[in-house]
């Protein structure tokens, strides 16, 4: 499944099988995870066969089952560690459909006390990555209107319409969708207009407004 359609299948999916990840599929992910925390000197990990972090009230009445795998999001406390986060943990998530896995993103209902990473001191976890097989694929979440999600006036190039159309799949804490994207002089803009959790998702839709436009808007400070 190349990239693109990976962007297009990708729902939020929360019950899993209980088939277990073969071990080639695992390195294919940890390799991913490498490249991700060497490119942005973030901590993110994967845990296998835990099945506690998601066995707790919270879990279940965010109607998680079966979970026993999962990527902690873990980075140094900083003021863009959030926007930084959404960027990679979506890399990964779209990596993870393109190699047949189902995830969810997870803030709020799962234990982070219970969760089996390492946070070094200085270091902080904002999230996790539920990840399996699915027993759904799940479906396509309600969107905006593209009017909506950007400030454009005038003919809209291909590419960008391109990259808002790819923005508008990308998942974003309870699908508030609160970011508005601009073109200005020929760069492209793109800011939060509030919300929960509302830098991870910008960091998300930036990864998926670069796929869908072709064009880089990530840049390491
Ligand atoms: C930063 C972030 C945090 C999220 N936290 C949770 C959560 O705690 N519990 C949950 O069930 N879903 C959570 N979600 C999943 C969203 O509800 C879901 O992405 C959104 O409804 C859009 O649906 P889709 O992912 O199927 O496109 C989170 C998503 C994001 C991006």
């Amino acid at each position: 499944m190349d990239i693109y359609e990976a962007i297009k299948e990708r729902h939020s999916v929360r019950s899993y099988t209980n088939k277990r990840i073969p071990s080639d599929i695992i390195l294919q992910l940890e390799s991913e995870i490498k490249e991700c925390n060497d490119e942005s000197g973030l901590h993110i990990q994967l845990i296998t066969d835990e099945p506690d972090a998601f066995n707790s009230f919270l879990a279940h009445y965010g109607k998680f089952s079966g979970v026993e795998n999962y990527i902690a999001l873990i980075g140094k406390k900083s003021d863009d560690l959030d926007k930084k986060i959404g960027y990679y943990g979506e890399r990964i998530v779209i990596k993870a459909q393109q190699l047949g896995l189902n995830t969810c993103w997870v803030a709020m209902t799962f234990s982070k006390k219970k969760s089996k990473c390492i946070v070094n001191k200085g270091e902080k976890l904002l999230c996790v990555l539920s990840i399996g097989y699915g027993q759904t694929q799940g479906v396509a979440h309600k969107s905006k209107s593209m009017n909506q999600l950007c400030d454009f006036k005038g003919e809209m190039p291909e590419w960008f319409k391109k990259g808002m159309e790819y923005a508008m799949l990308a998942p974003t804490a309870m699908n508030q969708q609160k970011f508005l994207f601009s073109l200005d002089s020929g760069e492209i803009k793109v800011k939060t207009t509030g919300g929960f959790y509302s830098k991870i998702d910008l960091g998300i839709v930036i990864y998926h407004f670069e796929v869908g436009s072709g064009k880089k808007i990530w840049h390491i400070d």
